[in-house]
């Protein structure tokens, strides 16, 4: 008799790409469970702490006009209206108005929403892929551009990547790939990288897809609102907007929402209304979000002293870091990467035990996000952080330092282990 193997055996044991967390199981490190609204200090364990982990970085997520929006909508629209997926009853005027906005905002001819900034990448390029179109993609993409591209191709061969913002490696593997194209080719990217903080190098991209005849995707989750003279994101911060194809920026950190849009040219942008199956074939956005967006935008777009004052926090609260003998990453975005070497998982937890217990909210990030042997605190920085908090934190560093005695030497192996070479 064939024996059959359940889909649930697997389950119980500690495999799966975060395996070992899931093994963890504790609610504290993994999975922490938050008791107050996202702000620059948060309840967690019963006590206030300073939060460093919420991508909410112009500080919208407490702002009271975004809020009386919002309760403004339910009242009228309820939580889930309009109702129906935008081809059949669940579009509105609103809808329309807050894409012509965006598109306006990132200075592309238009854009289509998306409930989930995940879903946005996913649709917008399974939807422009078709087969023999090659994509080549940076290696260090989010995850959701990684399952973007296995969903778009038909044939894992047609997926190309290269070394993380290498262009010497995106150069080689352009040329390769016109060796052999039949059809299309995108370049997939972050504009800036969420996780380590760096910035693509957008200027030499942009110049290297019209030398190669090749398209580019730009997720800009983390540089809209953000990056540039007008916020626009990391093709203003290089002058290269005109040249991304396709932008693609969420609403879930400086917007502090959900949601996402990609902006690109008209008939894009209409290929995707009919094609982007994650949008096509799900419920449109409910109104409390486009409303209450129209008015995020209106704070991002008028954003420049906020802006300013973020950018004004990650200096201090790098160089602060920084002058204790910690390797803070290349602050090229508002993101301040601390990393640490020699740590393991159980080195992890106590370290960010140490850093709560001194009430300061870190998450400590390792393999398989970076490479093994460091451990990485993602320190995200907003307008509304203050100098105090700058302060606190940095004093709680100081006593993680001095308490666990810890090595913080970093050489040129692990620079390259951490940014390149990978
Ligand atoms: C670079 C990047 N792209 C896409 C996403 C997905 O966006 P959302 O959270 O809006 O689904 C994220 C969120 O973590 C991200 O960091």
């Amino acid at each position: 008799m064939m024996t059959y193997i359940d889909i649930f055996e697997k389950c119980k044991s500690s495999e799966g790409y975060f395996g070992q967390f899931r093994a963890q199981g504790d609610r504290y490190f993994t999975m922490p469970v938050m008791e107050s609204i996202p702000g620059t200090v948060m309840k967690f364990n019963g006590k206030d702490h300073i939060m460093w982990s919420v991508n909410n970085y112009l500080g919208l997520s407490e702002n009271e006009e975004i809020k009386e929006i919002a309760r403004q909508t339910i009242a009228e629209w309820g939580l889930s209206g309009p109702m129906g997926s935008r081809m059949m009853s669940g579009n509105t005027r609103h809808h329309i108005e807050l894409e012509r906005q965006l598109a306006d905002y990132v200075q592309k001819e238009d854009a289509i929403l998306f409930n989930f900034g995940y879903l946005g990448v996913i649709g917008t390029i399974a939807s422009m892929i078709e087969k023999d179109d090659i994509i080549v993609i940076d290696k260090l993409a989010h995850a959701s551009i990684v399952d973007a591209a296995m969903s778009a191709v038909s044939d894992r061969k047609n997926i190309r990547v290269f070394r993380h913002n290498d262009m010497n490696s995106l150069e080689n593997l352009l040329k390769r790939v016109n060796n052999i194209r039949k059809k299309g080719v995108l370049i997939l990217t972050e504009g800036v990288y969420g996780m380590t903080g760096d910035i693509a190098k957008l200027d030499e991209i942009c110049e290297l897809k019209d030398r190669y005849e090749a398209r580019l995707f730009v997720d800009d989750a983390h540089g809209i609102g953000v990056m540039g003279a007008h916020g626009r994101g990391a093709g203003e911060h290089f002058n290269v907007q005109d040249k991304i194809d396709l932008y693609f920026g969420t609403f879930a950190k400086a917007f502090a929402s959900i949601g996402g849009f990609t902006a690109a040219r008209k008939d894009a942008v209409e290929w995707m209304r009919y094609n982007a199956r994650t949008q096509v074939f799900a419920k449109s956005l409910p109104m409390v979000y486009v409303k209450s967006l129209m008015k995020a935008l209106d704070f991002i777009r008028n954003g420049h002293e906020r802006r300013a004052r973020l950018f004004e926090i990650s200096t201090k609260l790098s160089t602060g870091l920084r002058d204790l003998g910690f390797f803070v990453g290349k602050v090229e975005s508002p993101i301040v990467p601390v990393f640490v070497p020699q740590g393991d998982m159980s080195a992890a937890m106590n370290w960010v035990k140490h850093l709560r217990e001194n009430g300061v909210f870190v998450t400590g990030v390792m393999y398989p996000v970076i490479p093994k042997g460091f451990i990485m605190f993602r320190m995200i920085p907003t307008a509304s952080h203050t100098e105090e908090h700058v302060a606190k934190t940095i004093s709680a560093f100081k006593s993680l330092k001095e308490d666990l005695k810890l090595d913080l030497s970093m050489n040129e192996d692990d620079m390259k282990k951490i940014y390149g070479d990978r």
